[in-house]
């Protein structure tokens, strides 16, 4: 059965359910700074699941297409794919468990023809620390469904249990709502256990033998503060599954590139490309599975409105491309038409779902080949400074990578031909070194909180990540600094946390800021901006700084020894001084512009704001 095929069983079957078909978001979420992508169908029905109302009504279906940055190291293997399309359903407030399990083991087994004897399932089993209970309801309603006892597990922590973000309760992100889980998998009887996942298979094993197809989240809880979860005001559905892992189900086919058709397509077009290089799928599914996977992911993306850039998710389609052209120029794929081939044969399988793909196939397809060329620039460059080298050495491949950003695997090649060795763990100990130097910035500014971004765009993005919250920690002190301007000097910081995306600083004040009082704080932020204030850091003790009128957050203990930042103007006035960690930016001027996008309470006496640079 072919994807297609699937996707519109379900639309079709949920609808017959009362549900309202609406189509998919966009890969770039709306209003979502917790992420760069979207990555699961819930992200853009979190306001329905807190509360707000549909306008389409409390059943809702679609097919999402969305996008996992955390697995592009994880591609290459015959299930892991950064792009895909997650099947969901919802009911905000609506059916529960009852329903939910009995309909989507009905459209499992009857509708997909599933073999049920394949089937096994996993429930919550309860949080003490969190004084959350075992799921023994969806347990029941599994056994009564006719799924045997010993194909129904219990799993804690961070297995089941959904949340935006790192899943689990103790990641679950404060103000979000969560809730158990229960997970469908399909059993490969053809792949064998491969120990090196551990000594003994089971359902959550990462061999390849057991495949999440199906995950039916029952949101009830929201989370109010690190230990506390609370029930929300409505029960919610929050059903999510992978298109194209249930492709593998129903098709019995334990490679996704196979059992996918657009994916098995691009593969057939890149062996007839590379015949002469007698490129084949059996010998070379590595990077052909990446290729496949990442050329259709960054037509999606570009099709979203995303270009290749150095930061954010630019960033990250602009390593989607470079990684496939390198591919390419391995296999020695090296006529440019794969692209405008790839590029068609996507459009084609897509194109009665998103017409648009096909109008704007040759758009597109320029946005990469503008990318590709660069990164042949790229290539050429590398290679000329490679052949005035005479050793190469993996220190040397981490200095072509920094320096031009030449590709590891290449280097490595070269040396091959030179009869060198470039040893890998040189290379990533160099790269360790060099990423645990950010690193170790970024958790003294943040002071623990840490970034909510996933790890997989940290790594790819991680120095773009931390200057743009290095600025926003800047515009942090200024926000203190024009809210004491404008509410008066007694207010005091009660907490702070800054990703790359927005800062959020909450302060003691009694009352709601009227749409003035906004105003007025958000103009002297920019006000400040335009002055180009000078920071600057001083290390000093703490009572020293305390005296010299340093502002200190007091609900955090400080060594003895201190850093003060101090924003100025060239005359020498200062608009702030505080204790703290940094980095900063050194020049207010490189801000950008400063906006207030929430004002709020978070508890008697303290305020909330969350703003943004643009
Ligand atoms: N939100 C759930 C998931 O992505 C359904 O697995």
């Amino acid at each position: 059965m072919k994807s297609a095929q699937i996707r519109q069983k379900f639309l079709d079957f949920f609808e017959a359910k009362g549900h309202t078909i609406v189509p998919s978001f966009s890969l770039v979420p709306d209003n979502d700074p917790t992420t760069l992508f979207t990555s699961s169908g819930m992200q853009p029905m979190v306001p329905y699941l807190l509360g707000q109302e549909h306008p389409l009504g409390r059943r809702i279906v679609d097919s999402q297409r969305c996008f996992r940055a955390v697995d592009i190291e994880e591609v290459g293997d015959s299930r892991h794919t950064t792009f895909f399309e997650m099947l969901g359903n919802w009911s905000f407030g609506d059916y529960f468990k009852k329903e939910q399990l009995t309909w989507l083991y009905e459209f499992l087994t009857k509708e997909l023809q599933i073999d049920s004897d394949k089937l096994y399932v996993t429930c919550f089993g309860g949080d003490n620390q969190f004084k959350l209970p075992k799921d023994t309801e969806s347990y029941a309603i599994w056994k009564e469904l006719g799924v045997p006892e010993e194909r129904i597990s219990f799993y804690g922590g961070e297995k089941n249990w959904w949340n935006r973000g790192k899943t689990g309760p103790a990641t679950t992100p404060i103000g979000d709502p969560c809730g158990p889980d229960s997970e469908v998998f399909y059993e490969f009887s053809d792949i064998a256990h491969n120990p090196k996942f551990g000594e003994e298979c089971h359902v959550n094993c990462d061999c390849g033998r057991y495949v999440e197809i199906a995950n039916s989240v029952f949101m009830e809880y929201l989370k109010q503060d690190e230990t506390t979860f609370v029930p929300l005001a409505q029960k919610n559905v929050d059903f999510g599954g992978g298109l194209e892992r249930i492709a593998m189900a129903v098709n019995n086919e334990a490679d996704i590139f196979k059992a996918v058709e657009v994916l098995e397509a691009i593969i057939k077009e890149l062996e007839r490309l590379g015949a002469n290089a007698s490129v084949d799928y059996l010998a070379n599914n590595f990077p052909l599975r990446i290729i496949a996977d990442h050329i259709r992911a960054a037509v999606f993306m570009i099709q979203d409105g995303i270009v290749p850039s150095n930061k954010e998710a630019g960033y990250v389609l602009r390593r989607l491309i470079r990684r496939s052209a390198l591919q390419l120029h391995q296999l020695q794929i090296k006529d440019l038409v794969v692209w405008k081939n790839l590029v068609g044969i996507i459009a084609e399988h897509y194109g009665d779902l998103y017409p648009e793909l096909i109008s704007n196939r040759n758009g597109n397809l320029e946005i990469l080949l503008a990318e590709v060329n660069k990164f042949n620039e790229t290539l050429e460059k590398g290679l000329k400074e490679i052949t005035k080298v005479e050793q190469l050495d993996g220190k040397l491949a981490f200095k072509l990578y920094e320096t031009y950003g030449f590709p590891f695997e290449l280097t490595e090649e070269i040396a091959r031909e030179r009869g060198q060795a470039v040893e890998y763990g040189v290379f990533r100990a160099e790269f360790k070194k060099h990423q645990t130097l950010s690193r170790q910035n970024s958790k003294s500014k943040f002071g623990g909180h840490g970034l909510i971004l996933d790890t997989g765009e940290l790594k790819a993005g991680d120095e773009i990540e931390l200057k743009k919250a290095t600025r926003l920690h800047t515009a942090t002190h200024l926000l203190q600094a024009s809210l004491r301007k404008v509410l008066g000097e007694n207010i005091q910081q009660r907490g702070s946390d800054i990703n790359a995306d927005r800062l959020r600083f909450d302060f003691s004040f009694e009352r709601k800021l009227t749409d003035e009082e906004k105003e007025r704080v958000e103009m002297n932020v920019n006000h400040f901006i335009k002055e180009g204030l000078k920071v600057t850091k001083q290390e000093m003790s703490y009572d020293e700084a305390i005296k010299s009128g340093a502002l200190a957050f007091f609900k955090q203990k400080y060594p003895e020894r201190v850093t003060v930042y101090t924003i100025a103007t060239n005359s020498g006035e200062i608009i702030s001084k505080e204790l703290c960690g940094g980095p900063h930016i050194d020049n207010s001027s490189k801000l950008g512009s400063f906006e207030i996008k929430k004002e709020e309470s978070v508890g008697a006496g303290v305020r909330r704001i969350k703003a943004v640079l643009q």
